[in-house]
């Protein structure tokens, strides 16, 4: 199982040809949903923490004037982001800048951003690089600057929970991907199965494992209120912290 604590550029390597694929749809449309507003109305820069294939990314870009930062330890999502990059209109690209590592490793000019989103990522992230990634999030954020993040799950489910994608036909195969998320120890395991399919026939079958931490919202407030971001909004999907001025 990937613990992935926040630098292992090796994380999501059989995750990351079936990520888009599966998922990019679905996401781009949560993303617009939970962030586009605030995204919209930025006018310091916005830094996407754990951007993945760059749905936060794509969508500040297309939205907001603003320069955007895209951080990404892993090598092979990175290179999804960058395929879409390659996709995107110059312009765009022009203001968005990639880092391959974590945010306490990007070199971001500090009280520059006005935004830091992390969508899907705080529950992945152990205890010391979820403190490194606070810390480092209100020395880029300007003062009043806000940091969002999809709220964690605060207990992990009783029994087994499986959650199945959408399959999305690519020629003569189909792609389908289900996620079985199961209590242990540390919080909860997430365990990837991605199947290809031509006809009755399997082609193809791979998994991948990942840890989840569960996060109360009391742990939250205390580990950001430490750092000098200061809880302001903690709706049923979105959570929002302010760099204190
Ligand atoms: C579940 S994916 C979410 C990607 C993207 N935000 C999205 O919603 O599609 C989590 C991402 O966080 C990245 N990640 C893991 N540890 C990190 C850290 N310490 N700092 C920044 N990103 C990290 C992973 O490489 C992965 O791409």
């Amino acid at each position: 199982m990937s613990e992935h604590e926040g630098a292992d550029a090796d994380a999501y390597r059989t995750t990351a040809e079936f990520y888009d694929i599966l998922q990019a749809e679905r996401d781009s449309r949560l993303v617009a949903e939970l962030y586009g507003d605030r995204v919209a109305a930025a006018r310091g820069a916005v830094v996407d923490v754990g951007a993945g294939s760059g749905t936060v990314s794509l969508m500040a870009l297309a939205c907001a004037g603003a320069p955007v930062h895209a951080v990404e330890p892993s090598a092979v999502m990175r290179s999804l982001l960058l395929t879409r990059l390659a996709w995107s209109r110059a312009d765009r690209r022009a203001r968005v800048t990639v880092h391959p590592g974590t945010l306490p490793e990007a070199d971001i000019p500090e009280a520059s951003a006005g935004l830091v989103v992390c969508h899907n990522v705080v529950p992945t992230l152990g205890d010391v690089a979820r403190r490194e990634l606070w810390e480092a999030a209100a020395r880029v954020l300007e003062p009043g600057g806000l940091l969002l993040m999809d709220r964690p799950r605060a207990r992990a489910p009783r029994a087994a929970e499986i959650a199945v994608f959408t399959p999305v036909r690519v020629g003569d195969d189909t792609y389908e991907g289900e996620v079985r998320e199961m209590a242990c120890a540390a919080g909860a395991e997430l365990a990837f199965t991605y199947t290809v399919r031509r006809g009755e026939r399997v082609v193809r079958r791979r998994g991948e494992r990942f840890l989840t931490r569960m996060l109360p919202l009391e742990t939250l407030t205390r580990e950001l209120g430490d750092r000098g971001l200061r809880w302001e909004e903690t709706g049923e999907r979105v959570l929002v912290a302010r760099r204190e001025r």
